[in-house]
């Protein structure tokens, strides 16, 4: 059967072709050709998450352009818009190649032409929308990439899947702010192509133009990512990329001359690019495999050449590799090489080889927490660090968008109580900008089997909590349905199961927590240890505070401070 349809729309010509590959029944799958003429920035494309999946290859006059998957709408209200930039092609004949799509499949009718990206109206408005954490306003995000800050301007780019609630067609987003609580998202920055799907990476600011990218008075800023091509869509193996900004991360353009590294091993993947000022050469870590990771050095980013090799780490993916002074003093400053499930280690390096000094540790435990990035170019040098909130899957689920990042947090190397030095992660000092209406108990004691509550009226809440654990076996603290324990004897912390080991410094607990509507994180010591967990909020519950219990023995609240915080509106994407 071979049907050929054509109509005209204001703004839209559309001409559809259709080719069954089936001759009987409403649902088969049929290839049909979609051209439209762009005279706007996006095509909106109706999704729905229950649909099959097609795939659609975008042509421009016939030359390929992308290919991507996604479960285009067959009928009935889509779960969502997904936004294809189209702009860039205005007057263009684009044509939208789409297999395995239902033969009777609504979707081709319901494609808009628009100047704004979907969902202008109801985007950040959701009921499980993060309220002060960074989300995508459509489709799946998962690692923090290529986190830069530039002339005033925090850039942030993740791992996107535009066109879907699940993992897939790996773009880079771009969102940007000032004050790293209020971000605006733009629309995608680094699409695949041919060489494949854009994986993780990192940037920096080429400070002294060494790649010679530089064309204005903008320094060039220049990204690493991992193109992934093992699948049978492109072919290949995962490679090293490059792309680059002449215009302070505006716009961006991919080298002419990828991959700058060839495959080497597995699925040896997301560069992280450091600047060694002592060797006077840029240094770029990469995951190799199993749980091995290797770090390369060139002088104009574009060429690299392997230096040597950082074995069992203990993790795979997502290293990060950058100097701390210890106890901010600067004259004894150590490198902590990181990877993709926090663990990490802290040694020295001459420009050539890391010298691991401890064994793999770390201060994050369990919940959802990977794939953390830190900023490059923070201008008062802070190791600022975000991370993806992994999982929790089910939380979003009818949303049209999945997953959210950590708020930023610093890193800090820091002696502990007992001597050894160790990794510090804390709240950035910009979150306090977001404190509203303060409630404060002081002096309380917990007696036996007692409960207090600490009142605050809200579900997004800032809290500091001094507690002496006293006589207590056990601190149990409720709050918004989840439950943080102390075990004295033990000597561990647990948030909803989740535990890290902790030792106290003279009876003192001290805990930050950080809620958001779907999130909680818990920083305990201040930021000894941290873990962070994603949660899906009882509908129609007030939450009325923070309930400390003592079991074993009496406790005391020294000091608690809760402060509500505010939304953080997210701003409607420019198109320009
Ligand atoms: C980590 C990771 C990276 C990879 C990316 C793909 O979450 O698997 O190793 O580059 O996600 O989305």
């Amino acid at each position: 059967m071979r049907s050929v349809l054509s109509f005209f729309l204001p703004f839209f010509f559309v001409s559809l072709s259709a080719m069954a590959d089936s001759e009987d029944g409403m649902h088969a799958p049929i290839s049909i050709i979609k051209t439209i003429v762009p005279n706007k920035e996006f095509l909106h494309l109706p999704i729905t998450m229950s649909a099959p999946l097609t795939w659609v290859r975008v042509e421009v006059d016939g030359v390929w352009q992308q290919e991507f998957d996604c479960r285009l709408t067959v009928t009935g209200k889509p779960d969502f818009f997904a936004n294809l930039q189209v702009g860039q092609w205005k007057g263009k004949k684009v044509e939208l190649i789409i297999e395995k799509l239902s033969e009777d499949a609504e979707a081709p009718s319901l494609f808009v032409q628009s100047d704004t990206m979907a969902q202008e109206n109801t985007v950040y408005k959701e009921a499980y929308r993060p309220q002060f954490h960074f989300s995508a306003r459509t489709g799946w995000i998962n690692d923090p990439n290529g986190l830069v800050h530039y002339d005033g301007v925090w850039h942030i780019f993740f791992q996107h899947n535009p066109y879907s609630w699940d993992w897939g067609n790996m773009t880079w987003g771009h969102a940007t702010s000032t004050d790293l609580l209020h971000w605006t998202e733009h629309p995608a920055a680094i699409q695949p192509d041919k060489l494949g799907t854009i994986f993780s990476g990192s940037g920096v600011v080429d400070w002294n133009n060494s790649s010679g990218f530089q064309k204005g008075t903008d320094k060039p800023l220049v990204f690493f990512f991992t193109y992934d091509g093992p699948s049978a869509r492109y072919g290949h193996r995962a490679t090293q990329g490059l792309a680059y900004s002449t215009d302070g991360g505006k716009t961006f353009v991919k080298y002419e001359k990828n991959p700058i590294i060839p495959h080497i091993i597995g699925g040896n993947r997301d560069p992280k690019v450091i600047w060694h000022k002592e060797s006077k050469q840029w240094i770029l870590a990469l995951y190799m495999d199993r749980e091995d990771y290797a770090l390369f050095g060139s002088t104009n980013l574009k060429e690299w050449k392997q230096l040597s090799e950082i074995k069992n780490l203990g993790c795979s993916e997502c290293p990060d590799f950058f100097p701390l002074a210890v106890n901010g003093d600067a004259n004894n400053v150590k490198w902590v090489f990181w990877g993709g499930n926090g663990k990490y280690l802290i040694g020295s390096f001459d420009g050539n080889n890391f010298k691991p000094e401890t064994p793999p540790l770390t201060n994050k435990y369990g919940g959802n927490d990977y794939a953390a990035m830190t900023f490059s170019d923070t201008p008062d040098g802070r190791r600022i660090q975000l991370s993806w909130m992994n999982h929790g899957e089910g939380v979003f689920r009818g949303m049209p968008f999945n997953h959210q990042f950590t708020i930023p947090r610093v890193l800090t190397l820091r002696t502990t109580p007992q001597g050894q030095v160790r990794l510090y992660t804390e709240p950035v000092e910009e979150l306090k900008k977001l404190r509203g209406k303060l409630e404060e108990v002081t002096n309380v004691k917990i007696e036996d089997n007692e409960t207090v509550l600490i009142p605050h009226d809200g579900e997004l809440f800032d809290a500091e909590l001094r507690i002496n654990v006293g006589s207590a076996n056990r601190l149990v603290i409720n709050t918004v349905d989840r439950t943080i324990e102390y075990n004295v004897a033990e000597k561990w912390i647990a948030l909803d199961g989740i535990r890290a080991p902790l030792e106290l410094n003279e009876g003192m607990l001290n805990l930050r927590l950080i809620v958001d509507r779907t999130s909680i994180e818990v920083f305990a010591q201040d930021g000894e240890v941290q873990i962070a967990k994603v949660f899906r909020p009882k509908g129609g519950v007030v939450y009325t505070g923070i309930a400390v219990e003592s079991i074993g023995g009496s406790a005391g609240i020294e000091n608690a401070k809760v402060w509500k915080m505010q939304s953080v509106t997210c701003k409607i994407p420019s198109t320009s």
